[in-house]
């Protein structure tokens, strides 16, 4: 689909979808690339939902599930998105541009979200590739500051050109107007590279299990304190099925939005 065949796709008055334009994009590797887009105003969101996303198709729209990658009071919508060549969606979806009209589901939900975790002393936030998403809202969002001491933000890659929004969690973050004073008392940053030589290596699986992972942050625990960590989850399928095994292993309880608990987990979008 050409860029102009997506400004002018027919919009239906009573589509389930907002027609949402455009604002930027970043491509971060072949295999990955940022957008923004509009916020209508009747938009509503917690830090950490997620919401369809697509673009029209022939015969009716091709639509995923995007993690909201802006924290919920942000002006506009941020996403982070894998390009599959012969996916049905982010085949076309990695070549849009600026002034392209993107649909936008009406009804953001999910459960990485701070009130489906009980309160806890230290919020992790582990994701692996576009797992990432979600909590580049809830680590921009003064609630985690205000709820938890620190927030530790974990990125597990395979190629360290794949650390989306280092620069974020290295530098821009600490000069945020909103958060930034919070984040450079509360928020570490731990990336991590499988598959090149990188200051932190191997999966968080290994590194929470054998506890390294703590002794690199300088904590003072070998495992997850049930009373006090709190933590969050997106990843491949089995990312998260492993890292839900390590969480129960070291005594951590699943939550939801009907029962917090003491994690919650979420699968990326991987198509
Ligand atoms: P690895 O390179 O050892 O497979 P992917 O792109 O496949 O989603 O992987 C992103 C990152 O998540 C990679 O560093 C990968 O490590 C890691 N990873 C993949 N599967 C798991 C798993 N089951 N448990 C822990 N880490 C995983």
């Amino acid at each position: 689909m050409t860029a102009t065949a997506l400004k002018e796709a027919p919009v239906q008055a009573n589509s389930p979808h907002h027609v949402e334009t455009v604002l930027w994009v970043k491509h971060w590797t072949d295999r990955l690339f940022s957008f923004a887009i509009t916020r209508p105003d009747t938009f509503r969101f917690r830090s950490g939902e997620f919401v369809m996303i697509g673009l029209p198709g022939e015969t009716k729209p091709i639509l995923r599930a995007y993690s909201i990658a802006s924290p919920s009071f942000a002006e506009e919508l941020e996403f982070l998105s894998i390009k599959v060549q012969d996916g049905p969606l982010t085949s076309k979806l990695q070549h849009i541009q600026p002034g392209d009209k993107v649909l936008l589901g009406k009804k953001p939900t999910g459960t990485l979200v701070i009130d489906a975790l009980k309160p806890g002393k230290r919020l992790y936030l582990f994701g692996t590739g576009t797992g990432l998403a979600p909590f580049l809202s809830v680590a921009r969002d003064p609630e985690a500051f205000s709820k938890f001491e620190q927030v530790i933000v974990g990125h597990g890659v395979r190629e360290v050109a794949e650390l989306a929004y280092r620069d974020l969690f290295t530098r821009e973050i600490f000069e945020d107007p909103l958060v930034g004073e919070e984040a450079q008392k509360q928020l570490v940053y731990y990336p991590t590279v499988t598959r090149e030589p990188f200051q932190n290596q191997g999966r968080f699986t290994d590194l929470i299990a054998s506890g390294k992972l703590f002794a690199d942050l300088g904590f003072d625990q070998t495992k997850f304190d049930p009373e006090n960590d709190r933590v969050m989850l997106c990843g491949s399928m089995a990312f998260i099925k492993d890292m839900a095994a390590v969480c129960e292993a070291q005594g951590l309880v699943e939550g939801s939005n009907a029962e917090p608990g003491d994690f919650v987990l979420e699968r990326a979008f991987v198509g």
